[in-house]
Order: structure tokens, then C-alpha cells, then sequence
């Protein structure tokens, strides 16, 4: 009795030390707790930097921290996350495949685990508080924006249209909606003027689920692009020049212009393309005229706010995110809104890459010293 008294006793002093408030050790409750980090993928390159950016950064606060990639496996990130639990993890990190990580999420509720969603909403919901994205339609809006500007569609008439096909991302993914209906904010009037022609499935926003799953692409996988790319080709982009296509990402981008490349009639002058995440390939083929434009998310910021969230939430404290809105805050709450509650959703701010400004990641330090020589990105 007297011994577990004394263990007892000596847990409580050495917790006191450990958690005692500021100033009795700088890195606060965080020393030693233990957080899981669970990413979607590989095949999308960001998914990597962002699983070491949040490592570092959970490290740096004096979290122990573990990252895990689920190859785009709902069934595996869950076992994942059952593995964090079993380790005792106080905050999961997650980055989801698809509404099949609910179950596991639900656990983790029951273990009084905080669950920080990641870029991605977790579908089907209501076992989490926060979310922590980009402003997901203002990344479609630029996306939109490119095109508009690309072909000069404010100097388009009827007489002398343009021509656009479009793809979404994936249907498993709450981002690739906000991304389309972004974009398709600024390119429908100019349909509707007749200034732009949709060749191919023209959904008008993604509440046409019938011919929005014609448009999507299955888990983002660039081979699922580019064969629809072919197949537009031949098909129904056969007798008309394509001046634009709407990508949604740097992966899938370049599939389709490898797409367009096969086809003697782009050999000169490829459509307009566009793309999200500044990956370096795509920095490089900006740089070199051939991708138009990409979406910036500055996913080191993104990764630092999610370890402040989840350092708030096991600390009991309100976060304090710098750079982020709250969606609620600027009328995007449906950003937050998991389908069954709406959660807080942290919005950072996308930046517009162009061939004038395609440095401007390298100067943001975003690329490593290998994607940067890879590349050729100096
Ligand atoms: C992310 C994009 C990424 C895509 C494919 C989306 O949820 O927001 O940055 O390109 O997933 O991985």
C-alpha cells in the first residue's frame, strides 16, 4: 500500500513539474504528449511536405509525434488511427481519404482525443470541434480568375467564342466542390454570354451531381485525367481547338497537358491550364510557358496553425491562429459544415501563381533544396 501510495505521490510531482504553468517549462503541457499525424496520400506530392512540416512543428512545441500516409486507403488511415490511439495519442491530426475515417473519429471522441481535420472537412461528423483549410472557393475563384485571364474572356463576344473543358477533383474529397464552384463563379456568366463554349459535361455548379461525377476524378489520381483528357481528344473535343482547360490540381495539370502534348493539334500552342498547390514540377512548367497558372497554399503555415489548434485544444485553451479567419467570420460557414454540425473552420488565404511570379514560393522557402535543383527552380 505504502508503495503505490509513493508512486502515487512521486506521479503527481513528477505530472506537477510537467505540467506545471508557464514558466516552469517552456513548452508547457505539450512535453512528451503524443500526436498522430495521419495524411491521405503519397501520389500527391504536398501530402509528404506537409506530414514532415507538421512533425517538425509538433516537435519543435515538445509533442512526440509520428506521421502516417494511407495511400489513399480509407481502411488503412483508420487502422492508423486506432494505432495512435492504442499509443495513447491526445491529438490526432488528420488529413482524410474519405467520410469513412467517422468511425474512426468517433473513437477517438471516446477517448477524449482532440481531432484536428486537416485541409480536408471529415465528412459525417460530429465528433470533432476544428478544422483547419485554405479559403478552399477563393482557390477555385483564382483558378477562374486564370482562365478569365488566359484567354481575355472580358474581350470575348459570342461572334468569336472560347472553348473550355472542364475537370473537379475528387467527388470522395468536400474540397474538390468548393474548388469547382469557385471557379465556375467567375467562368458562368461568360458561358451564359456565349463568350465561352463548354466542350464535353458542363455541370454548372457541383449541385448537378450527375454531370459532376462525369467531370470528377476519382482520388485525384493523374492517370484517371489524363485517359478522360485522351478521350476528349478524340471525342468530343475532336473538331474544335480546346483554348482552356480547368485542372484542379498541379498532379492532375500536368496529365492533361502530357494529354495535349500527343496531340498534333496543341504541338504549338497548348490550352490554357490551370492548377493548385505549386508543386515544383508545376513551378518549373510555369516558368517554362507551358502550365498557365497554380494555386499557392503556403501548406508550412497550414501545418504550423493545425499544431497551435491542437496545442490549444489539449492546453484547454482558445487558439489563437495568426493569418487564419474563422469561415463563420466572412460567410463561408458551409466551409465548416461537416454535414452533421459545423465545426470551427480556420481559413488561410491562397495566392495566385503566374510565369511573372512563379518565384514566389521559392522566396516563401516552400521548396526543398532538391525540388528546387530537380527542377531547375533557381
Ligand atoms: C487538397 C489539394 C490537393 C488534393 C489532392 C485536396 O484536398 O486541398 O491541395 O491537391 O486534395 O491531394
Amino acid at each position: 500500500m505504502k508503495k503505490i501510495l509513493f508512486a502515487v505521490v512521486a506521479a503527481v510531482l513528477v505530472a506537477g513539474t510537467v505540467f506545471a504553468g508557464p514558466g516552469a517549462d517552456s513548452k508547457g503541457a505539450a512535453s512528451g504528449t503524443f500526436v498522430g499525424i495521419a495524411m491521405p496520400e503519397t501520389h500527391v506530392l504536398r501530402w509528404i511536405k506537409d506530414g514532415a512540416s507538421l512533425k517538425k512543428f509538433a516537435e519543435a512545441k515538445g509533442f512526440r509525434a509520428q506521421d502516417q500516409y494511407a495511400n489513399a486507403d480509407q481502411n488503412l488511415q483508420n487502422t492508423q488511427i486506432q494505432n495512435f490511439l492504442t499509443q495513447g495519442a491526445k491529438a490526432i491530426i488528420i488529413g482524410c481519404v474519405n467520410d469513412g475515417v467517422a468511425a474512426a473519429v468517433a473513437d477517438a471522441a471516446r477517448d477524449k482525443v482532440t481531432v484536428v481535420a486537416y485541409d480536408r472537412i471529415i465528412p459525417n461528423s460530429a465528433d470533432y470541434d476544428y478544422y483547419i483549410t485554405f479559403n478552399n472557393f477563393k482557390v477555385g475563384q483564382l483558378q477562374g480568375q486564370g482562365i478569365e485571364r488566359g484567354l481575355n474572356l472580358k474581350s470575348a463576344t459570342a461572334a468569336a467564342p472560347k472553348y473550355i473543358t472542364l475537370f473537379a477533383g475528387s467527388p470522395t474529397d468536400g474540397n474538390a466542390f468548393f474548388f469547382y464552384d469557385g471557379a465556375m463563379s467567375v467562368l458562368n456568366p461568360y458561358v451564359e454570354s456565349g463568350a465561352l463554349i463548354v466542350v464535353g459535361p458542363y455541370p454548372k455548379t457541383s449541385k448537378d451531381t450527375a454531370n459532376f461525377q462525369r467531370i470528377a476524378t476519382e482520388n485525384w489520381q493523374a492517370a484517371v485525367a489524363k485517359t478522360r483528357m485522351e478521350n476528349l481528344l478524340n471525342g468530343d473535343a475532336k473538331d474544335v481547338t480546346l483554348d482552356a482547360v480547368l485542372a484542379p490540381n498541379d498532379t492532375l495539370a500536368r496529365a492533361i497537358i502530357e494529354a495535349c502534348k500527343a496531340d498534333a493539334k496543341y504541338a504549338s500552342k497548348l490550352p490554357v491550364v490551370t492548377g493548385q498547390d505549386a508543386e515544383a514540377a508545376s513551378a518549373a512548367s510555369i516558368k517554362n510557358g507551358e502550365q498557365y497558372m497554380t494555386v499557392f497554399k503556403d501548406t508550412t503555415k497550414l501545418a504550423e496553425a493545425a499544431i497551435l489548434l491542437a496545442e490549444a485544444a489539449v492546453n484547454g485553451t482558445t487558439p489563437n491562429i495568426p493569418g487564419a479567419v474563422l469561415a463563420s467570420s466572412i460567410g463561408l460557414e458551409s466551409i465548416g459544415d461537416t454535414g452533421k454540425k459545423v465545426v470551427r473552420a480556420y481559413l488561410l488565404d491562397p495566392v495566385i501563381i503566374y510565369r511573372e511570379n512563379w518565384r514566389d514560393p521559392v522566396n516563401a522557402g516552400f521548396y526543398t533544396q532538391e525540388e528546387i535543383d530537380q527542377n531547375n527552380l533557381k
